[in-house]
């Protein structure tokens, strides 16, 4: 209910408190509630009207009933309390519209579209190479990017000076000379020293899948970037073989690309690795023929393979540096292979140009979502 001014029998100070304690407590409660113009101004004329407004009822039921003698008690009071409601009333003109207020809030408006993200070529190709191992049991390990000299060569059998390094094409960090040659820092040329990194942490025997960011000084064009992307695998245990090697590489890559695809290994060299092979997929392309109708097939150069992987047997003298963590060369063997994500990505999604992956341009993101 809303508040009527009471006539007044008491002129007591404290009769006069409480009616006035009770006509500012219906002041700030109506205040409260005010949600736009319209009704800002109906309480201002509730209050404030001469013609019957709460402040001229005062001044009849209050003032002018109130007993001689109290008169001018009840005027100073009275008019204490006309100040105390002008300036309440005044302070709701200012205030802003709330914001449920009709004015404010415009439901036709559309709503703003929140475009959601999508993974990145490159990150799904990995995601997709990780789910094939994770059902053969390979669980995934990680490294720095920013690497020691000592686990990106030396743990892995390239010695200081050896010209196998000179393969690697190396962006080292500047101002190193101070510090001894195995622990100057370089950019990570490949993911193969997680293999050492995960041997000296865990024991065999040991499956593991390492994706990553790798750096090599090759200048940008259509199919080189100076940070590509990596997935390593390495599984060592007791009497792992050549055969094994090669049944589960064949295995993932017709998990990867098709059931038809056929796997071909051929003899390579990697320091860490012995023997070591390259191994090639028929082409997915053109079905390993070479030919595309009357053109020939580009992305397997007409020779119906494409170059996917270089792998290997773990060699012993890579063991020697984590012996004394359970991987003694006599006992354990192991096999290790290194994918470039960036190519398959690009097989896989029919693309010439790897710079796409990396410019960021959002027309060609979005084809991904
Ligand atoms: N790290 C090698 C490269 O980047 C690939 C590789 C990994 C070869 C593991 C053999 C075993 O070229």
């Amino acid at each position: 209910m809303s508040y009527t001014v009471p006539k007044l029998k008491d002129f007591s100070p404290a009769a006069l408190d409480k009616a006035a304690s009770a006509l500012l407590a219906a002041l700030e409660k109506e205040s409260a509630s005010l949600a736009n113009e319209a009704d800002r101004k109906a309480f201002r004329d509730r209050w404030l009207a001469r013609k019957d407004g709460v402040l001229t009822q005062i001044n009849d039921l209050w003032l002018k009933a109130a007993p001689k003698d109290g008169k001018r008690e009840v005027g100073q009071r009275v008019n204490t309390l006309k100040k105390e409601v002008e300036q309440k009333v005044e302070a709701t003109r200012k205030q802003p519209a709330a914001a449920t207020s009709d004015s404010a809030l415009d439901i036709s408006l559309p709503g703003i579209r929140r475009p959601s993200g999508a993974e990145h070529p490159i990150i799904r190709t990995m995601n997709e190479i990780i789910a094939v191992f994770r059902n053969l049991g390979y669980s995934v390990a990680e490294g720095p990017v920013v690497e020691t000299d000592y686990y990106n060569f030396e743990s892995l059998n390239f010695p200081p000076n050896h010209p196998a390094r000179d393969t690697q094409d190396t962006l080292f960090l500047a101002n190193q000379e101070s510090k001894p040659p195995r622990e100057r820092l370089l950019l990570r040329t490949h993911t193969s020293p997680v293999q050492i990194r995960t041997m000296e942490k865990l024991k065999p025997p040991l499956r593991i899948l390492v994706p990553g960011k790798v750096h090599r000084n090759d200048p940008p064009d259509a199919s080189h970037s100076p940070m590509f992307h990596q997935v390593e695998g390495l599984a060592v245990d007791t009497n792992i073989t050549f055969g094994d090697l090669k049944g589960t590489l064949d295995h993932a890559m017709k998990a990867l690309f098709g059931s038809d695809v056929k796997t071909s290994f051929r003899p390579s060299f990697f320091p860490f690795t012995e023997p070591s092979a390259e191994m090639f997929v028929s082409c997915f392309i053109c079905g390993g023929s070479g030919k595309r109708g009357a053109d020939s097939c580009r992305p397997c150069k007409q020779t119906g393979w494409i170059e996917i992987l270089g792998c290997g047997m773990v060699d012993p003298n890579v063991f020697e540096f984590v012996k004394c963590n359970g991987y003694d060369p006599e006992k354990v063997s192991g096999f290790a292979f290194g994918m470039g994500v960036d190519r398959i990505a690009m097989l896989k999604y029919g693309l010439d140009d790897l710079q796409l992956f990396f410019q960021g341009d959002v027309r060609f993101l979005e084809q991904f979502g």
